[in-house]
C-alpha cells in the first residue's frame, strides 16, 4: 500500500481565494481592508521566514499587514508595551506574537496581553476557554488548518478514533478540542504514555506534533490510518538525515542549506497509511491560511463589517 498524500498548498489556495473575495466586499462596502500587525523578538531565521510568509499572504489576500521587528535583547516590559501600542490602535485587527520569544521574556505574561478580539492565534485564555466549551471565536491556527485538511479531503472524523502525540498549548491541546467537536474519539499521547507505538496503533487518524525527527515508525500506524505529521524539525546532521529519509533525501538542498526540514513521520510510514502530509508542503500552508481567516473574523467582529463568510 502507498499512502494518498495530502498537500496542504490547494487548500491553502482555496482558502486565500475565500479570504481575498470576502477582502473585496468589505473595502467595496467602503471600508479599511482587515489588518494583521506580527510582533517577532530577534532573528531567528526560521521565525523570520514564518513571519515574511504570514505578512506577504496577508497583502495577496488585500489586507493591510506589517511586521514589527524588535531585537533579541528586548526585555518582557518592551515587549508588553508594544503589544499594549497594538491594541490601542484601532487600525489594528490581528495581532500575532511569533513564538518562540527569547529565553528572558515571559512568554505567558505577553501572551495575556494580547486583546482577546484581536487575538488572531488563539493563545489567550480567554479564546482558549471558549475553544474549550465549543463556541470559538478563532480556531486555533495550525489544529484548524488540519481541521481544514481533512474535511476538505472528504476525511471522515466523527467516530473516529483520533490518537494526538504531544500535549502543546499551541497544537496538541487545541486539536485535540478541535476533534472532539467533530465527535472523534481523542486521545493524548505524550512523554509518560507507555507503550506509545501501541496507543497509536489504534488511531484512525494520528496527529504527531512533538518535534521529534522521525519518531513515528510505521509500527506505529494501523494500515490504512490517516496520519498527520506537524513537526518542521531542521536536521543538520547527515547520517540522521539520511536514515530517517532514506531515498526521499535531497542531498543537494542539504550541501546548499546545510540542514534539510524533516517530519515527526517518517516517509516510510506511506507505506502502512491510507492518506498522510508530507513534510515540507503539508500541515505549513494551512497554518497560515487560518491566520488570515481569523484576521479576517477579527476585523468582522470588531468593526461589524460585513460580507459572506
Ligand atoms: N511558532 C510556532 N507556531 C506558531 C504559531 O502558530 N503562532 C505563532 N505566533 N508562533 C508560532
Amino acid at each position: 500500500m502507498s499512502a494518498k498524500l495530502l498537500f496542504g498548498k490547494p487548500i491553502q489556495e482555496a482558502l486565500l481565494e475565500e479570504v481575498a473575495a470576502s477582502a473585496r466586499t468589505i473595502i467595496e462596502a467602503g471600508q479599511r481592508p482587515p489588518h494583521l500587525t506580527a510582533v517577532l523578538v530577534g532573528g531567528d531565521p526560521a521565525s523570520a521566514i514564518y513571519v515574511r510568509t504570514k505578512t506577504n499572504k496577508s497583502r495577496e489576500v488585500g489586507f493591510g499587514s506589517e511586521a514589527i521587528i524588535l531585537p533579541q535583547e528586548t526585555t518582557t516590559k518592551e515587549v508588553l508595551s508594544t503589544v499594549t501600542r497594538l491594541n490601542e490602535d484601532d487600525a489594528v485587527d490581528g495581532i500575532l506574537v511569533q513564538l518562540p520569544l527569547p529565553e528572558h521574556c515571559d512568554t505567558k505574561t505577553v501572551l495575556d496581553a494580547v486583546d482577546p478580539a484581536k487575538d488572531v492565534d488563539c493563545f489567550h485564555p480567554h479564546n482558549t476557554g471558549l475553544l474549550v466549551q465549543g463556541r470559538p471565536r478563532f480556531a486555533p491556527a495550525t489544529p484548524a488548518g488540519i481541521i481544514e485538511l481533512l474535511e476538505r479531503s472528504d476525511i471522515e472524523i466523527a467516530g473516529k478514533h483520533a490518537v494526538i502525540i504531544g500535549r502543546s498549548d499551541i497544537v496538541g491541546k487545541p486539536m485535540a478540542m478541535l476533534l472532539l467537536h467533530r465527535h472523534a474519539t481523542v486521545t493524548i499521547c505524550h512523554s509518560r504514555t507507555p507503550d506509545l507505538a501501541a496507543v497509536c496503533r489504534g488511531a484512525d487518524i494520528l496527529v504527531a506534533a512533538v518535534g521529534v525527527p522521525g519518531m513515528v515508525t510505521k509500527e506505529f500506524v494501523k494500515p490504512g490510518a490517516v496520519v498527520i505529521d506537524v513537526g518542521i524539525n531542521r536536521v543538520a546532521d547527515r547520517d540522521q538525515a539520511a536514515d530517517i529519509l532514506g531515498d526521499s533525501a535531497d542531498w543537494e538542498r542539504f550541501e546548499e542549506r546545510g540542514y534539510l526540514v524533516v517530519g515527526d513521520v517518517r516517509p516510510d510510514v506511506a507505506e502502512a497509511a491510507g492518506a498522510m502530509t508530507p513534510v515540507p508542503r503539508g500541515v505549513g500552508p494551512l497554518t497560515i491560511g487560518m491566520v488570515l481567516v481569523n484576521t479576517l473574523a477579527a476585523a468582522r467582529e470588531r468593526r461589524g463589517v460585513g460580507g459572506e463568510s
